[in-house]
C-alpha cells in the first residue's frame, strides 16, 4: 500500500491503514504541520490536499489514500522559494497564535487551484469551514486575494 506524499512515493504500513491520516502524517512521517483540532472534521486545522481537494485528515482513514496524491504544507515550498500563498500569508501577517494556519493555507491553495481569480465572496465561501479562534479572517481574505494575483 502506497501513496504519493509531497511528490514522492511512500509506503503506508498496513498497521496504519485504519488510523486517521492525520496521525499517519504526524506520527509516522513526522509531518506535523497539519494539526489535531476538533477530531471530527469540523474545524479544519488538519486540512491537507488529496488529489486536488482540501481534505480533513482527521476523519480520513489512512488506507483510503492508497494510490492518491497527498500534499501537506511541508510540500508547498520549492527549496527556499515559498508558495505564493505562503508568501502572501507572510506579507499580510496573517497568523496570530498560528494553530489553524497550516490548514488555512492548504484550504487556500486548493481554492486557488480550482478558481484562479476568486472574488472576496468566493474566498469567504471557500474558507468558511476553516475556523480561526483568533479571528484572523480579514487577513486571510486579503492574503488569498493577494495570492490569487501571483499564482
Ligand atoms: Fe489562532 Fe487561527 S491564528 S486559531
Amino acid at each position: 500500500m502506497s501513496s504519493i506524499l509531497n511528490g514522492q512515493t511512500h509506503d503506508i504500513p498496513p498497521d496504519w491503514a485504519d488510523e486517521p491520516l492525520l496521525f499517519l502524517l504526524r506520527e509516522h512521517f513526522g509531518l506535523t504541520g497539519a494539526k489535531f483540532g476538533c477530531g471530527v472534521g469540523i474545524c479544519g486545522a488538519c486540512t491537507i490536499i488529496v488529489d486536488g481537494v482540501a481534505t480533513r485528515s482527521c476523519i480520513t482513514r489512512a488506507g483510503n489514500v492508497e494510490g492518491l496524491n497527498v500534499r501537506t504544507i511541508e510540500g508547498l515550498a520549492e527549496a527556499d522559494i515559498l508558495h505564493p500563498v505562503q508568501q502572501a500569508w507572510l506579507d499580510h501577517g496573517v497568523p496570530q497564535c498560528g494553530y489553524c494556519q497550516a490548514g488555512q493555507i492548504m484550504a487556500a491553495v486548493a481554492l486557488l487551484e480550482q478558481v484562479r481569480d476568486p472574488s472576496a465572496e468566493d474566498v469567504d465561501a471557500a474558507m468558511d469551514a476553516n475556523l480561526c479562534r483568533c479571528g484572523t479572517y480579514p487577513r486571510i481574505r486579503a492574503a488569498v486575494l493577494s495570492a490569487a494575483e501571483r499564482v
